[in-house]
């Protein structure tokens, strides 16, 4: 057994040595069944541990067909080299009863590494289950993120379907130069807590060309962020592209520069928000710019609510200590699923500073829609319909 081992091995480095890529380690050879019965946890372990050891660059392959994987974390500290590819032409599977993941925080954890693609693949996070619980009165597990990124430096995915997580289907937190392109991420409408890709604590974080529906936020941005670009990203079902919740803690770091351009929401149930929590805080918005956006039948298309104190706990008679200034929107146009389609509403302690409207079109029903402003100061320009209320 050992020997056949050391051949395969040996075959490994020979055939890729003699033709010049990099060294590769087919998650098969390492024990993973490609039949979503055995569970292939330990083999995609080893697998990393193996490529984790090599100086060289090298590259995980997981070939077509199903693998069963329960809650695994692919700690990258100690990793020797600092490019590591996955490519992935089969399904990750989670176990199909969701107690097994449901209180083990993430399904898939990457933590501590740096230099890492991600390259194709789908993840199925099999989340109907836990969503089914959390709708009936039992006492359900909070469910796994499916793909969560911690500390982490210069990743890459691309190409990667995202289906049905327990909870946030992507996590990147405290984490410098992300890149997340081409991806689909999909839950159902109803599904609870699904966020597509939530960010916070992180610096350069991109998503392009990503088609995201679920039953949550789109996109969630979490306090300590920057320097942040949307382009190109469909939304709906969904909540939307949104800036917080922010504002619950006192000491919060803020939220800067970000862009989200091009983008199209389509039935979601709001547009482009920036939500805070109506409680004290030191924490901020600032430099923002939403361009070019489709809306689709959006309730909410533009919203800025400081006043989020869901069933009037933990905050009643407060007001958000959140700053929020320096916000562009612009060519914002489509059809609003409420009157009113434009609704900012500012903290009465720290006023909006800065707001820019610029061609902002929006219907309701044929007709004209409503925008409603509390404690915004800032400008429009071009054309605004409805009329801005700045
Ligand atoms: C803002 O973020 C973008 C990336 O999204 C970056 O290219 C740009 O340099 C940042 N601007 C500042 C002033 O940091
Ligand atoms: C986004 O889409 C537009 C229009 O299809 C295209 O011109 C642009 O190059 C795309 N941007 C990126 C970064 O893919
Ligand atoms: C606003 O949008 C409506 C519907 O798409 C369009 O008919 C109208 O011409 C637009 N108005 C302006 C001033 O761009």
């Amino acid at each position: 057994m050992r020997i056949q081992i050391l051949l395969q091995v040996i075959m490994m480095l020979f055939f890729h040595s003699s033709s010049g890529t990099k060294i590769s380690y087919n998650v098969q050879s390492y024990g993973a069944k490609p039949d979503e019965k055995t569970d292939s946890t330990k083999a995609f372990m080893n697998a990393w541990a193996a490529a984790c050891a090599s100086i060289k660059p090298v590259m995980i392959y997981v070939p077509q067909g199903r693998y069963l994987i329960g809650s695994v974390a692919f700690w990258g500290q100690y990793c020797k080299n600092k490019a590591t590819t996955i490519k992935i032409e089969g399904t990750l599977v989670a176990p199909s009863d969701y107690r097994v993941i449901g209180n083990t925080g993430n399904w898939i954890k990457f933590e501590r590494v740096n230099g890492l693609k991600i390259s194709g693949g789908t993840f199925d996070g099999q989340g109907a289950g836990l969503w089914a619980c959390k709708t009936s009165d039992k006492s359900c597990p909070p469910g796994a993120t499916t793909l969560a990124f911690y500390n982490s430096n210069n990743i890459v995915i691309s190409g990667l379907t995202s289906l049905n997580s327990q909870m946030f289907h992507v996590v990147i937190d405290g984490c410098q130069n992300t890149k997340l392109q081409k991806m689909k991420i999909s839950a159902s409408a109803s599904s609870p807590n699904t966020d597509g890709i939530h960010i916070e604590g992180s610096s350069g974080v991109t998503i392009l060309k990503t088609v995201i529906g679920t039953g949550d936020d789109c996109v969630s941005i979490g306090p300590g962020t920057s320097n942040v670009w949307i382009e190109n990203v469909s939304c709906g079902p969904g909540h939307g592209i949104s800036i917080g919740s922010l504002g619950w803690s006192m000491q919060e770091p803020g939220v800067q520069n970000v862009t989200v351009k091009t983008t199209t929401f389509r039935g979601t149930q709001n547009g482009l928000r920036i939500k805070t929590w109506a409680r004290p805080s030191n924490g901020f918005v600032k430099d923002v710019v939403f361009q070019h956006s489709v809306m689709v039948n959006a309730r909410y298309p533009i919203l800025i609510d400081q006043e989020y104190c869901p069933d009037q706990k933990n905050c009643p008679g407060q007001v958000s200590g959140v700053k929020i200034r320096d916000v562009t929107y612009q060519d914002i146009h489509g059809t609003s699923a409420s009157q009113v389609a434009l609704k900012l509403a500012c903290s009465k302690a720290n006023p909006c500073q800065g707001i820019r409207l610029e061609d902002v079109n929006l219907t309701f029903k044929n007709q004209q829609a409503q925008a409603l402003c509390s404690n915004a100061v800032g400008t429009s320009y071009g054309v605004n319909k409805p009329e801005s209320c700045l």
